[in-house]
């Protein structure tokens, strides 16, 4: 499939969608598993509440927010790739109330259900900014009045202030997008969108966080 967006590095596609969870648990060392298990507990989900998962993947996320959703809880996952969208609907198979859809997520999108949480991890920071605003506006159109949005991705930090290696590992494996989303101040971004900042938790010595955003009225 051709690329949206062709610098952007989280249009994932091949042998790294098919075999996506398996590359990240290889690279980190097993310790990916850990982290996305403690950034799910952070985001306290609680029963029967409706998830969005924008750029879902394989499912490992909803898989992991499933059990504190419960049975009157909904997630709908969300992703372009199809080889994602097989494994979401298998990881997730055993779940009457998970589903997906192979949806774009930066041009306007209807569900027909407003949701509680909208979560999405790793992926905004590889998508141009102007299309970032895109898919903010997304989230606030599908998210109910004081709904959340939880944004799993890079912190705010200075490249140049990196330790070497990891300025190495990060321009090389990251794509030209996120070395702008890291440099950004997102606050103004999010205030101009209708987002308040109602919390934060960081991993990977402050590189990652959990960043909790309100929707203002
Ligand atoms: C880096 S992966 C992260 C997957 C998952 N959120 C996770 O944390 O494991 C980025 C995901 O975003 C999806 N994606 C990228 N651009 C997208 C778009 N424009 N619309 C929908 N999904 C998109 C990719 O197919 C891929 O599954």
């Amino acid at each position: 499939m051709t690329k949206i967006y062709p610098d952007s590095h989280v249009e994932i596609q091949g042998f790294m969608a098919r075999h996506y969870d398996t590359v990240m648990n290889l690279i980190s060392g097993g310790m990916y598993a850990k982290f996305i298990r403690s950034a799910v507990q952070a985001m306290h989900l609680q029963s029967g509440e409706y998830v969005l998962d924008l750029g879902c993947g394989t499912g490992r996320n909803a898989c992991l927010m499933r059990p504190y959703l419960g049975d009157t809880g909904y997630l709908l996952g969300l992703d372009i790739s199809d080889e994602m969208g097989e494994q979401f609907k298998k990881n997730c198979r055993q779940y009457d109330n998970v589903d997906f859809r192979n949806q774009r997520i930066d041009i306007p999108f209807e569900i027909g259900k407003e949701f509680d949480t909208v979560f999405m991890s790793f992926v905004l920071h590889g998508l141009p900014h102007e299309i970032r605003l895109n898919v903010l506006d997304n989230i606030y159109k599908n998210l109910k009045p004081g709904g959340r949005f939880c944004l799993l991705d890079f912190s705010e930090f200075k490249l140049k202030e990196m330790p070497a290696l990891y300025r190495w590992l990060f321009t090389t494996f990251e794509c030209k997008y996120a070395f702008d989303f890291v440099e950004r101040d997102w606050e103004p971004v999010f205030k101009e969108k209708g987002f308040k900042k109602t919390g934060e938790t960081f991993w990977f010595k402050n590189y990652v966080r959990l960043l909790t955003l309100q929707k203002t009225e």
